[in-house]
């Protein structure tokens, strides 16, 4: 077999067309001559006879090379190693009785090769296409093209793929148009930094790419588009994490003329079509609706997980009547006590393992996390002899706590406490199984509060973002108490992850100032970064709302995976480079010198 002579054939393919895929062949297509072609996914030689399983997008189908039928192909075969490509002549022919494959869609045939062409070879893969995924993520991200070869990742993004076909088919339905808007623009806040690309034309100056459109999104409602949609990517330079990626999909959208549920029964109708169609499952409708403030005291989060019960108990009053003087003394601070109640995990957890958990808690800024393991009519538990009976019973009682449960409890001021009970209650859950599989539960969050202080820069900040509009009656606080203030925004969350936020937005220019003043933006600064926004206020701004949809999470969950690097077909890594093309990468200095930019030596060696 002559290696160079197919690699130096530029027109392997000669007159040979593909008659079918490698997912398509059955029974009654035995005896049709067909052409296919594809990737060696193995080969196994048994002497006189060599299998090849061929797969291609679509499957896999056996190929047989017999030298009784065609000595040349089975010579050609010896030499046939895996992901090498391959067009196959042959006739299809039953499998013989009992070698049937029942894994397989095509197993019950196979073709019997006549001719066969080698259009490519390769080089030993980094790693096995078929096998397990054993390589480390930064080789399978420098090979990402071998590793969408697996049929298994593949599957995914043909979701992926009829998911937005469903979603783009549904907002169709409903008279949305999908509008491109710019990606070389200003900044968008969305809560992260901007990524940004200098003009070569306009030295000094830069674009900004968007964290979102709203802006654009916004104006067109101005314009009036009516409803818009977009299947769109977003930018943002923020700490990477499983659900996060620097740039990422949404399905954003915006209508004119609505309210707050106008928006949400179209992302619900959406979530209905969605599973119905891509699942054949229903979703629990109507979705269910918490308050923001339910939310946090309940399960210590904005985007709750409601796949499992296990809620949150404040037991502050509890607490106070107890002699724990570290409990009694947060409280009577300002501060709070919350527990969580383990049904029958007292026995699991040994004080290593508590220990363990414990430090999940002040991961998340707490101090110590308190623990009882309830017995028949006494606990154990290093803070026990702090309770008497009236308060051990009143906490039994709360926390309807039987013998053989876990109480687990954390004191601090109330930030800490849900963020610190929250990060419990999952990490619990996930301990323990309580989630089970296939379960999908939504849940709207509302009434978010408009503002909140941030200490770090001390000032208020925008919750959602600077453009939601403030509840009506919470106008007033807006000055003398910001922190009061409502948003008119609305948060789509499913299995505990933010799969979409919205909001109705501000339509006038006076509120919308009023709100860049209360987040400590000067006029100025407000006037140099939104004037074009002010301005299209101005001009006849219809009331309008609307919502972007996580689209790469939403596949996340729907497709089973763990983190939406896996359904994104080139991601960055978490420190937010590309192993395939080494992005990213330092740039010639004559590129920088057009730019007018220099790379400070202080930063370059950080
Ligand atoms: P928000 O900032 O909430 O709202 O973004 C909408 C949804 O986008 C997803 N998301 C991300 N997904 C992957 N990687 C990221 N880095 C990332 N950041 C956000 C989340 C989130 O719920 N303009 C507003 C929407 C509006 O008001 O209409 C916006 O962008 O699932
Ligand atoms: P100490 O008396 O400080 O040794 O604490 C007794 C137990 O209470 C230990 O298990 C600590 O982890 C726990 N503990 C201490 N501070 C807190 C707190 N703020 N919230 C919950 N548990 C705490």
């Amino acid at each position: 077999m002559n290696n160079e002579q197919n690699l130096t054939n530029i027109d392997p393919l000669g007159d040979w067309k593909r008659s079918h895929d490698c997912g398509s062949l059955r029974q009654q297509d035995i005896d049709r001559k067909i052409i296919l072609m594809g990737w060696v996914n193995r080969r196994r030689d048994l002497g006189n006879l060599i299998f090849i399983d061929l797969r291609d997008r679509e499957g896999i189908t056996q190929v047989v090379f017999d030298p009784q039928v065609n000595a040349a192909a089975h010579e050609k075969a010896h030499v046939l190693r895996n992901e090498w490509v391959l067009a196959v002549k042959g006739t299809v022919v039953a499998r013989l009785e009992g070698q049937e494959n029942h894994d397989l869609a095509t197993g019950q045939i196979e073709v019997r090769t006549d001719e066969v062409k080698i259009l490519n070879v390769t080089e030993t893969p980094p790693f096995q296409v078929d096998g397990a995924v054993d390589a480390s993520e930064n080789l399978r991200l420098k090979y990402r093209y071998l590793e969408l070869r697996r049929p298994q990742i593949l599957k995914n993004f043909k979701k992926r793929h009829a998911i937005a076909s469903c979603i783009r088919a549904y907002l169709d339905e409903r008279g949305f148009i999908e509008v491109e808007t710019p990606f070389l623009t200003k900044s968008t806040p969305e809560g992260a930094r901007d990524y940004l690309v200098p003009s070569r034309v306009n030295t000094g100056m830069f674009y900004a790419l968007p964290q979102s459109p709203q802006l654009f999104k916004q104006l067109l409602m101005m314009s009036g588009f009516d409803r818009y949609y977009q299947v769109v990517r977003c930018f943002r330079d923020e700490d990477l994490r499983a659900d996060r990626q620097p740039e990422f999909t949404q399905v954003d959208l915006e209508m004119a003329f609505v309210d707050e549920k106008a928006v949400m029964d179209i992302f619900e109708g959406m979530m209905d079509a969605l599973f119905t169609t891509i699942m054949d499952m229903k979703i629990s409708s109507p979705i269910p609706h918490l308050t923001y403030q339910e939310a946090m005291d309940r399960f210590g989060t904005d985007r709750p997980d409601l796949r499992f019960d296990m809620e949150l108990e404040n037991i502050s009053d509890i607490a106070e009547i107890s002699d724990f003087k570290v409990f009694k003394g947060v409280v009577a601070a300002g501060g709070m006590v919350k527990a969580i109640c383990v049904k029958q995990a007292a026995s699991t957890y040994s004080r290593k393992a508590l220990d363990d958990i414990s430090l999940l808690a002040t991961a998340n800024g707490a101090k110590g996390l308190a623990w009882i393991k309830v017995a028949e009519d006494t606990w154990q538990s290093p803070i026990g002899k702090f309770f008497d009976d009236e308060a051990k019973s009143a906490l039994n009682t709360r926390l309807d706590a039987a013998p053989g449960d876990l109480i687990l409890m954390v004191a601090d001021q109330p930030r800490i406490v849900n963020a610190a009970m929250g990060a419990l209650r999952l990490e619990m859950a996930h301990r323990e199984e309580l989630i089970k599989k296939g379960r999908f539960s939504f849940v709207w969050i509302t009434d978010f509060p408009l503002l909140e202080y941030d200490d770090e820069i001390d000032r208020f900040v925008a919750v959602h973002h600077p453009f939601t509009a403030p509840v009506a009656q919470d106008l007033g606080f807006l000055r003398e108490n910001p922190g009061k203030v409502r948003a008119r925004a609305y948060d789509l969350v499913l299995n505990g992850s933010e799969i979409g936020g919205g909001s109705i937005r501000i339509h006038d220019a006076k509120t919308q100032e009023m709100v860049f003043d209360a987040l400590g933006i000067p006029s100025q600064e407000a006037r140099s970064k939104f004037g074009f926004l002010i301005d299209a206020l101005k001009h006849g701004a219809p009331p309008h709302g609307g919502m972007a949809l996580g689209f790469d999470r939403l596949v996340a969950i729907m497709t089973g995976v763990r983190s939406i690097r896996e359904i994104i077909a080139f991601p960055k890594t978490t420190s937010g480079t590309c192993p395939l093309t080494d992005a990213p990468s330092p740039v010639d200095p004559d590129q920088l010198k057009e730019l007018g930019l220099r790379i400070s030596p202080a930063k370059q060696s950080a």
